[in-house]
C-alpha cells in the first residue's frame, strides 16, 4: 500500500527506520525486511549507518530479492551540511551505493557549524550550546534541494521536524514544493493542527518515532511508552492484534506514513501486518482522546538549546 506524493511518485505506507540500528545488524535485517514485504527505508547522514545499508541494499539487488526502482530509499541531509548540500547528497550517494534518493529531506530546519562534508557532528560553541549557524537561510538550503532534482539525484525532496509557520514559510519560498514533512507524530503526540495543515496544502506526512519511541526513549529520554497505555491493550485484545500494529494502524488511518524501528525479525513481521484489519471510527474517537501533547525525543538534550521552545 502506497501513497502518491505531490512529486507524482508513490511512497509505501510502512517503512522500516533504521536509527539507532548497529551497523553489524544491518545486513540480516534488510534482507528479512525485503522477505517480508518492506520496500521503504529510511535512512539519515546522521546515523552513521549509510555504508552499511548501502551493503545491504546492494546484497538484496543483486540476489535478485528486489529491483532498485521497487525500493523507496530516503536520507536526510544533516544540519552541518546545510552550505553543502550537494556534496552532502552525493556522500550519502556514495554510501548507500545508489545512483538516486527516492526522497532526501532538510532533517532538522537549523543550521550548524561545518565541520566536513557527511561528518554530522553536532559541534557546541564555548557555551556548551549548539554552534548554530545564523547566515545560512533555510530558504537557501531549500534551493540548493530543488537543484538536486534538476541534477537527477533526488526524486523527491522534503522536510524534517518543521512546524506549521516553517512549512507555510516554505510552500511560499518553494518552486518545488516539500512532497514529505517527516514529523514525530503517535497517540500521545497527535499534532492533528500540522497534520492537517501539511495534509490540505499537498505535504505528505511520515510519522517519524510512529510508536512513541518505545523502549528506546524511555532509555535515552526518560520517556513514557503510549505502547503501556491500557486502552491500547484493550484494543489489542478486541482486534486480537499487538498493541504496536493498533498504534500502527492508527497511524496508517490517519494518512499519515509510519517507519517504526525494529532491530528483532519477528516485530519487523509484526509492524507489517496491518494491512488486513481496520479500526471502527469509534475506535480511532476513542485513541483521540489519549493525545498528552508528549513529545518523546528529545535531540535538543544535547544541544544546550531547546530548539522546538
Ligand atoms: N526525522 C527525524 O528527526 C527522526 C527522529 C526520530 C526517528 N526518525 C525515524 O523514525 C524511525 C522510528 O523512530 P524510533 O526508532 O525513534 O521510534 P519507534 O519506531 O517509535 O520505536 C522504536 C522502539 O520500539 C521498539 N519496537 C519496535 N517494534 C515493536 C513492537 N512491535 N512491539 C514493541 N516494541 C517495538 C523498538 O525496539 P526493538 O528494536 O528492540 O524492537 C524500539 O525500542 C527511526 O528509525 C528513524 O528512521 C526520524
Amino acid at each position: 500500500m502506497a501513497i502518491t506524493l505531490s512529486s507524482g511518485f508513490k511512497m509505501p505506507v510502512v517503512g522500516l527506520g533504521v536509527w539507532r540500528v548497529e551497523g553489524k545488524e544491518i545486513k540480516d535485517l534488510i534482507s528479512n525486511a525485503v522477505k517480508i514485504g518492506y520496500r521503504h527505508f529510511d535512512c539519515a547522514a546522521d546515523y552513521k549507518n549509510e555504508a552499511e545499508v548501502g551493503d545491504a541494499l546492494k546484497e538484496v539487488i543483486q540476489a535478485g530479492l528486489v529491483k532498485r526502482e521497487d525500493l523507496f530509499i530516503t536520507t536526510k541531509l544533516w544540519n552541518s551540511d546545510h552550505g553543502h548540500v550537494v556534496e552532502a547528497c552525493k556522500d550519502s550517494l556514495k554510501k548507500l551505493r545508489l545512483d538516486y534518493l527516492d526522497l532526501y529531506l532538510v532533517h532538522f530546519p537549523v543550521a550548524t557549524r561545518h565541520t566536513g562534508v557527511g561528518t554530522t557532528d553536532s559541534a557546541l560553541a564555548d557555551d556548551g550550546v549548539l554552534d548554530i549557524d545564523t547566515t545560512i537561510s533555510l530558504e537557501t538550503t531549500w534551493h540548493a534541494m530543488e537543484d538536486l532534482v534538476s541534477m537527477g539525484l533526488v526524486k523527491s525532496i522534503g522536510i524534517s521536524n518543521y512546524d506549521i509557520f516553517l512549512t507555510r514559510d516554505c510552500l511560499a519560498y518553494a518552486k518545488i514544493k516539500p512532497a514529505v514533512n517527516q514529523i514525530e507524530t503517535h497517540p500521545y503526540f497527535q499534532r492533528d493542527s500540522l497534520v492537517k495543515f501539511c495534509q490540505k496544502h499537498g505535504v505528505s506526512v511520515t510519522a517519524h518515532t510512529p510508536l512513541g519511541g518505545a523502549a528506546a526513549n524511555t532509555e535515552w529520554f526518560g520517556t513514557v511508552s503510549c505502547l503501556d497505555d491500557p486502552v491500547f491493550k484493550g484494543l489489542a485484545e478486541k482486534y486480537n492484534k499487538t498493541v504496536a500494529q493498533i498504534v500502527l494502524r492508527w497511524g496508517i488511518q490517519r494518512n499519515t506514513v509510519v517507519i517504526p524501528k525494529s532491530s528483532k525479525i519477528k516485530r519487523l513481521e509484526e509492524n507489517f501486518q496491518v494491512f488486513d484489519f481496520e479500526l471502527s471510527q469509534e475506535d480511532m474517537d476513542l485513541i483521540k482522546k489519549l493525545d498528552r501533547n508528549y513529545r518523546t525525543n528529545q535531540p535538543a538534550k544535547f544541544w544546550g538549546i531547546d530548539l522546538y521552545a
